[in-house]
């Protein structure tokens, strides 16, 4: 009888440690392999950081038609998450506020090959530097090798007057707008 208790013991206590060893191997296999299992399956896409960030209230963005087309640009700092490592990024965005109050948000980055685009004041463009595509204030590309026009953003206005982008990062070099991150 004695000797049954201890064998019952013994195997409860082996199945315990077997149980805590795979579930401590799957814990290690997952924090070693998520970054390599999400580069493979995602192909580089990060998706979990989908959060709207706060720029400005809307009556602080002047109208962009007049009395010159005038865009603004409104800075923010968004948390980049790669794996389980959290970075703070200063990014910025493209408002254009038409003359009926709709808004528009693009995305700074030239959809050519990534360069950061500038407004030109007195051609009244954007103006990629390093190839020299050209978009309107609408964001229709007009010249040069960009494949489509400047990527809009999605927007909401929260709070009452208060708007909010979802930055987005969008495939390079194709006619058509992908989502490749955020
Ligand atoms: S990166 Fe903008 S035109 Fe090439």
């Amino acid at each position: 009888m004695e000797n049954n208790d201890h064998n019952d013991k013994e195997f409860s206590r082996r199945n315990f440690f077997k149980a805590a060893t795979v579930g401590l191997g799957t814990a290690i296999a997952f924090l070693l392999g998520y970054p390599l299992i999400d580069s493979i399956a995602g192909k580089g896409k990060i998706f979990i950081n989908k959060t709207y960030a706060m720029l400005t209230s809307v009556k602080n963005i002047p109208n962009s038609f007049s009395p010159v087309k005038k865009p603004s640009k409104f800075g923010f700092t968004k948390v980049d998450q790669d794996a389980f490592i959290k970075t703070n990024i200063q990014e910025d965005v493209w408002v254009v506020k038409k003359p009926d109050e709709e808004l528009t948000a693009f995305s700074p980055i030239c959809p050519h090959l990534g360069c950061r685009y500038k407004w030109n004041q007195d051609q009244e463009l954007f103006i990629c530097p390093c190839h020299n595509s050209v978009f309107t204030i609408e964001g229709k590309v007009i010249s040069g090798p960009a494949p489509r026009g400047l990527d809009t953003l999605p927007t909401e206005i929260k709070s009452g007057d208060m708007l909010y982008v979802l930055y987005e990062r969008f495939e390079l070099g194709v006619p058509q707008k992908i989502i490749i991150g955020y």
